[in-house]
């Protein structure tokens, strides 16, 4: 098994770091290998994909990815900025079903900025399209307006569009997550207004017809983004498109009190996926030792899960995390009066003892 390891910018070195020691207190053997990715990568050779690491993630079985993002970057040509990174590998690996799970850890009730009965036991999927929508619609770009309201002026576009077929796999991947949990989804769109939308409604419910046993709902987003702080229990899985996606999943990671706690996974056809946290590169903290590296370490565990069919590693990750969160152990981000503030590395080293058996709190 190959595990191409691409750690990024800001703290993404440091939490992949945890995560791959993680891996290797378990015992099953990886072959892992390194490459830039992000700024970090085009620091070193001028642009934000290289060739090497590109091919290096596409040979392995499954992708590490920490988090891309530096601001000194920030005013380069959009083609050479690091967040082209992630989207150079999602639309290279077809990385088209992003899983991000929003779990609120019962230690960590209390660290919600909802009220604790709102988000106790709260465990929603949220299913995200991650390579169509008008984040990869073509055309796009400035041009001279020809109509509109102004007419002759300078205007912005982009395309929001979705085939059938990409639809159709997206609500697949959904309905079998569904199934295999509370057999309700919700399908989150935009169907009042959007052509690309009502399209996404109606395959969504053809395709329903080949799970009968799950429930389907269908929610505008609008609706949606209000539910989420609402009455977020109520909710189980939900798909929606890559945009909507991309909002709706930073809510749903605040419910659970800090982003620093959420895996994600991106699939492709195949089921290979690139792993990553649902945080960023946070630069504010980067090279300070207190960024919570547990996201990054559970998306390992979705990982073994996921692509290397390693179940029970995957599992025993997962205790190892509420182990340690049990024995109140807190990175910043997550810390309470009453509980123990630890590093990035001592966190760390608190689930590779665990893992062993060894953890002492
Ligand atoms: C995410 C991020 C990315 C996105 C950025 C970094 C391109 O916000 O993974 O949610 O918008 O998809
Ligand atoms: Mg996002």
């Amino acid at each position: 098994m190959k595990i191409a390891i691409l750690p990024g910018d800001g703290i993404g070195t440091e939490i992949v770091d945890e995560a791959v020691r993680v891996l290797g207190a378990l015992d099953l053997r990886f072959e892992m290998e390194t490459e830039p990715v992000g700024g970090a990568a085009y620091a070193v050779h001028g642009h934000p994909l290289p060739e090497r690491t590109l091919k290096l993630a596409l040979e392995a079985d499954a992708v590490l990815f920490g988090a891309v993002g530096d601001y000194r970057y920030d005013t380069l040509e959009r083609s050479l900025r690091p967040e082209q990174a992630v989207l150079g590998l999602r639309k290279h690996l077809g990385l088209f079903a992003n899983l991000r799970p929003a779990l609120c850890y019962e230690q960590l009730t209390h660290a919600s900025s909802l009220k604790p009965e709102l988000v106790s036991g709260l465990d929603i999927l949220i299913v995200r399209e991650l390579t169509g929508d008008v984040y990869f619609g073509q055309p796009r770009g400035r041009r001279t307006a020809v109509d509109g309201h102004f007419p002759g002026s300078l205007e912005g576009f982009d395309t929001m569009r979705y085939s059938k077929p990409e639809i159709e796999r997206i609500a697949h991947v959904a309905f079998r997550a569904a199934s295999t949990r509370g057999g309700k989804l919700t399908s989150v769109d935009k169907a009042n207004v959007l052509e690309t939308f009502q399209l996404w409604r109606d395959v969504v419910t053809e395709v329903h017809a080949q799970y009968p046993d799950v429930e389907l709902e269908h929610m505008y987003v609008d609706n949606a983004a209000m539910q989420l702080v609402k009455a977020p229990k109520k909710l189980d899985v939900l798909v929606t498109g890559n945009l909507f996606g991309d909002i709706l999943s930073d809510e749903a990671a605040m419910l659970t009190g800090s982003i620093g706690m959420l895996p994600s996974a991106s699939l492709n056809e195949s089921g290979k996926g690139m792993y990553e946290p649902s945080h960023g590169s946070a630069p504010d903290i980067a090279g300070k030792g207190v960024a919570n590296p547990l996201a990054t370490i559970l998306s390992a565990a979705m990982m073994l899960r996921y692509s290397l069919g390693q179940l029970d590693a995957a599992e025993r990750i997962e205790q190892a995390v509420n182990t340690v969160l049990s024995a109140g152990l807190r990175t910043p981000d997550i810390w309470s009066e009453g509980t123990r503030k630890v590093g990035t590395r001592e966190m760390g080293d608190a689930i590779v003892s665990a893992l062993a058996g060894k953890f002492e709190a």
